[in-house]
């Protein structure tokens, strides 16, 4: 495959670019002038420095590519609306008007679970409408991503997929697992509720497992894909055994969801009160990924992808002290005393 990547210096994007350069496909990088393209040092890729707010950029990225994998996006708990919209909707619809242009045969749209909000019914599935109330902007604006996509699909026939994961976890992950270790070091870690809620999980290196396979598809006609780790693994469980192997404080405190939830609506009002450009503590966003029961019903990827959950949750976690103990501790141990 000739492919292009875009947000390739992040947590996904630089998992897949190492995949995709290990098994030989001619990678493309869309990647910025600021980005840190360290997670892939060393792959033989084409190096594209522009945005998904620079058409010409984008022109340049998709051209002479047949595959696009889109998993640039502002990914956050916290920020303007207006930027959340700038990049993961204007940004999409950006790079699928120069898909079009390029005659990119397959685009693959990473979108999110998050799209179906918190639904009372599980397991989720690919029929599982919109969430219709948005408790963040992150919500709102990856719906409206995959809704252009769709309408590309529908009006251009653009060959498009588009692939939901759960919660990406894994070695590389430089958003949510620094949050979380902060959390811990703090000692304000805590068991959410009653800790049986199932987290709906997405392995990093299962999740690009199934990307590949989401690639292949020889007639891309539009399909949602959700692919998450088919492991049920509980909040209680997940956070005891993620403190265990990184040799963090375990959480021992129980604080009732309708209290967090309560107090996170608070954190929120206060950080927009006093204008913060850094997350409360506790949003609402993090708290309902974390907090609440979520499954996601994976059976049309199983059965139209050949998609299966490779590495089992023990093995991630593997993965991940490794990845902690040799990589992240050293980096984060070097800019301190770079500072
Ligand atoms: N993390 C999760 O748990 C999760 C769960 C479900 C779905 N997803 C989706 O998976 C995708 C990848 O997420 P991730 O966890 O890998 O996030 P990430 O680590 O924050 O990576 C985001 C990437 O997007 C790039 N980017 C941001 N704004 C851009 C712009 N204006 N132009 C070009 N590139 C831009 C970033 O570049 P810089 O390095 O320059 O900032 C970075 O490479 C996103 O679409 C996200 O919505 C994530």
């Amino acid at each position: 495959m000739k492919v292009l990547v875009t947000g390739a210096s992040g947590f996904l994007g630089s998992a897949l670019v190492r995949a995709l350069a290990a098994r030989g496909d001619a990678v493309t990088v869309l990647v910025r002038q600021t980005s840190n393209c360290s997670a892939f040092a060393g792959c033989p890729v084409a190096r594209v420095t522009g945005d998904v707010q620079d058409r010409d950029s984008l022109a340049r990225a998709t051209r002479g590519n047949d595959t696009v994998f889109h998993c640039a996006g502002r990914v956050a708990d916290w920020g303007p609306r207006s930027e959340f919209y700038r990049v993961n909707v204007e940004g999409t619809r950006n790079l699928l008007d120069a898909s079009c242009s390029a005659g990119i045969q397959h685009f693959i749209h990473v979108s999110s679970l998050v799209v179906l909000g918190v639904p009372r019914t599980m397991p989720v599935t690919e029929m599982t409408p919109y969430a219709t109330r948005y408790f963040h902007p992150y919500v709102e604006t990856k719906i409206l991503a995959e809704q252009l996509v769709l309408d590309y699909h529908a009006r251009y026939r653009l060959p498009a997929t588009i692939v939901r994961p759960g919660i990406i976890w894994g070695p590389g992950d430089t958003t949510i697992f620094p949050r979380i270790e902060q959390l811990a070091g703090k000692g304000l870690l805590v068991i959410l509720g009653r800790g049986d809620n199932v987290l709906c999980l997405s392995y990093i290196g299962n999740l690009v497992a199934g990307l590949l396979r989401a690639a292949a598809v020889e007639q891309p006609d539009g399909q949602i894909y959700s692919i998450a780790d088919e492991e049920q693994i509980t909040s209680r469980a997940f956070f005891a055994a993620l403190t265990a192997a990184l040799d963090l404080p375990p959480p021992r405190l129980t604080v009732p969801f309708s209290a967090l939830d309560a107090a996170a609506r608070l954190c929120e009002v206060w950080a927009r009160l006093v204008r913060s450009s850094q997350a409360p503590l506790l949003t609402r966003l993090g708290l309902y990924l974390w907090g609440t029961h979520y499954i996601a019903d994976i059976t049309k990827a199983r059965q139209k992808l050949g998609y299966r959950q490779q590495v089992s949750f023990q093995e991630g976690l593997q993965n991940l002290g490794a990845w902690y103990r040799q990589q992240y501790k050293p980096a984060a141990s070097r800019d301190v005393k770079e500072l």
